[in-house]
């Protein structure tokens, strides 16, 4: 949608022509490689894309909050004194606990009318919540003036899902949806958080998300679930070496897992995560090395390791890993975000890829009774005003 008629609707929702709203967007995210491994401490490696989150914004007078989004009919009105979980409107959440953020910090804020609008799918592992959470931050900021670092609004939009929301999510996403830039693919350590953004340019290749339309039910309690099972391995590693998180050790370690931990589950756990930061480096380092082929390998192997180590995928991602890879021209395909539904990430050839975006379609169908989305995604900035 152009920006005219996002604010042709604003002033059709909000009424006062004499008053101008403003614009922000912020993306979603697509991560390359590096899944499940922010919260331990480790690499990861995604970019931001074209599709996200536009919000039109208007301050007003009082201390009223007025919310509404163009994806669905849904108004909601609520007052900025005492900001109070929804329990039946969720998306709220989002940003209310952002608005919480800037509260605590000392910000005082005013009446708001916020209108938002979003392409990007929503629970499909493209951070959806993020990007709510990343342009409401981005124009908070803006609006009051307060001079809060992309690194503040990014923590704060964190924290806003972890506490407010109760999603005990890692960095990963609003970090790339703060930090994005056009063309590149930022390689974060999630423990010290240095970055450096790495071109990627796929030149004959296509990037292809596919959505397996599968809703994520348990996702949540899931993903809480592991991270309890790499606490535990942290835990039980400490008579190894006294470690803080798991990425602390190196993939020629992976060998004394078991010595340390009886329950092969969780061994299976900590592997994961520690060669699949071994993975991320590796990636890094071949595709600046213009090796496209080997970073597909290393996406390949990730999802391989995802499913069978972290048991994290489940039976549409599969099928649409397994039966892609069969595909010609198919140079890297997995699973990107939590996982248990959600996308698949594919690097394919450009002249193979509407082969590849209609056989997989009707085996995907076939075989799971579902109809998958594609997208052709542009790796693009980070979110700000427009
Ligand atoms: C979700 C979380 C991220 C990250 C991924 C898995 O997207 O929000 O912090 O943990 O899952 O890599």
């Amino acid at each position: 949608m152009d920006t005219n008629s996002l604010i042709e609707k604003f002033y059709e929702r909000y009424g006062n022509r004499n008053e101008r709203p403003v614009l922000f967007f912020s993306p979603g995210r697509v991560n390359m490689i590096g899944e499940h491994t922010d919260y331990n401490g480790g690499y990861v490696f995604p970019c931001a894309l074209n599709y996200g989150t536009y919000l039109i914004i208007r301050k007003v007078k009082g201390n009223s909050l007025k919310f509404s989004t163009l994806n669905f009919s849904e108004d909601i009105e609520t007052e900025l004194t005492g900001l109070f979980i929804n329990k039946s409107k969720k998306w709220i959440n989002y940003p209310l606990g952002v608005l919480n953020e800037f509260i605590k910090r000392g910000t005082t804020l005013s009446g708001l009318e916020f209108m938002y609008f979003g392409d990007v799918p929503n629970g499909a592992g493209l951070s959806s919540s993020a990007s709510i959470e990343m342009v409401t931050a981005v124009a908070l900021n803006d609006l009051y003036d307060t001079g809060f670092s992309t690194l503040d609004l990014v923590k704060m939009s964190q924290r806003a899902e972890n506490e407010f929301v109760g999603m005990n999510c890692g960095i990963m996403d609003q970090f790339a949806v703060g930090f994005g830039r056009k063309d590149h693919a930022i390689f974060l350590n999630c423990d010290t958080l240095e970055f450096e953004t790495v071109p990627l340019i796929l030149k004959e290749h296509s990037l292809i998300i596919t959505n397996t339309n599968k809703r994520r039910g348990l996702t949540d309690s899931k993903y809480n679930e592991r991270r309890g099972e790499c606490d535990k391995a942290v835990e039980l590693l400490q008579s190894y070496k006294p470690i803080r998180n798991l990425s602390e050790l190196n993939t020629e370690e992976i060998q004394y897992l078991d010595g340390y931990i009886k329950d092969p589950v969780v061994v299976r756990r900590a592997r994961h995560v520690i060669s699949e930061n071994g993975r991320v480096v590796e990636a890094v380092k071949v595709l600046k090395e213009n090796n496209i082929i080997r970073f597909g390998e290393l996406m390949n192997l990730s999802h391989d390791s995802l499913r069978n180590d972290y048991e994290v995928t489940g039976k549409e991602l599969d099928t649409l890993v397994y039966e892609g890879r069969k595909l010609p021209g198919v140079i890297g395909t997995r699973m990107t975000g939590a996982g248990f539904g959600g996308c698949t990430v594919s690097i394919v050839r450009k002249s193979d890829a509407g082969k590849f975006i209609s056989d997989l379609g009707a085996i995907y169908y076939k075989i799971s009774g579902l109809k998958a989305d594609f997208y052709h995604p542009e790796i693009g900035p980070g979110a700000g005003r427009i």
